[in-house]
């Protein structure tokens, strides 16, 4: 398997990108009488990267969670690979094998090893035998770059290590996209590249991933395209250059001379 050690690569713009894969049509989310997705299009291509930034409380993991249905949508539909979201049973719990999902709190089973972790959704939840199982997981977190903490609990790593874990948790499932919401926001300043490494490095093996992140850095590294979320709305999107240097709106204007000037 490829090396994830990052060296200089082509620009993101120019990894080739492939047919539509997930796909959200005006999709509607209420919580109560807060509207905090309103009509939202988003259009996420096979091998794209698209990194979602904006304000506090625009609807970025609303966003993301109703990709996997974590939330439900009030109006609208989201597909992926062509096939609506099913509601329940076991056509939900398929499609959530297909999309993988990395959170801000690394969410591990505390009380099982880094490798029970990353074995467990492979053999309860698709069959995969045991052995077969353990030796993918071995692959991954050496892709990872913590095969040799596979025995250890969760709580025994770092932030970064525990966040390089659920990842390849995340990866064992064979998903189709991979989302990541804020995955290096709760990491001391030290641990980020170590997990923005490993992302960089599957964006650049061609994985479709959504990611909310303000680390500009990755976005110009590995995105595609920026968009840009405010008040439940796609304000904005472009190329991450673009993006960054030359926003057209001035809600877009605003948010980066704030975070710029952290
Ligand atoms: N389960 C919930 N019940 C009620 N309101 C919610 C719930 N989840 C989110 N919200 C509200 O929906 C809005 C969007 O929240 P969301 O978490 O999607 O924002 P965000 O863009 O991810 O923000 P942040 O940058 O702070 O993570 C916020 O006003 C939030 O308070
Ligand atoms: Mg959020």
């Amino acid at each position: 398997m490829a090396d994830l050690a990052v060296q200089d690569g082509p620009a993101p713009t120019e990894r080739p990108v492939g047919d539509p894969l997930v796909v959200l049509s005006g999709v509607d989310k209420h919580f109560g009488a807060l509207h905090v997705l309103q009509g939202v299009d988003l259009t996420v291509r096979r091998g794209e990267v698209v990194v979602i930034i904006g304000p506090s409380g625009s609807g970025k993991s609303t966003l993301c969670r109703t990709i996997n249905r974590l939330e439900t949508i009030d109006a609208g539909t989201i597909t992926i690979d062509g096939k609506e979201l099913p509601s329940e049973g076991r056509d939900l719990a398929r499609l959530r094998a297909d999309v993988g999902m990395v959170f801000q709190s690394f969410n591990l089973f505390a009380h099982r090893t880094v490798l029970e972790n990353v074995t467990l959704g492979p053999t309860r939840a698709k069959g995969v035998k045991k052995a077969a199982a353990r030796e993918r997981a071995m692959e991954l977190l050496r892709r990872v770059g913590v095969a040799d903490q596979a025995h250890k609990l969760p709580a025994q790593l770092s932030g970064g290590q525990q966040q390089r874990v659920a990842i390849a948790r995340a990866l064992a499932m064979d998903p189709k996209v991979m989302l990541f919401d804020e995955p290096t926001s709760a990491l001391d300043p030290e641990m980020i590249n170590e997990v923005l490494d490993v992302m960089v490095g599957l964006a650049r093996d061609g994985m479709t991933m959504l990611v909310v992140t303000h680390e500009m850095g990755f976005a110009r590294r590995a995105a595609h395209r920026v968009v840009f979320m405010d008040g439940g709305q796609i304000v904005e999107q472009a190329d991450p250059e673009t993006f960054f240097t030359a926003p057209t709106s001035a809600r877009a204007r605003d948010f980066l001379s704030k975070i710029l000037t952290h």
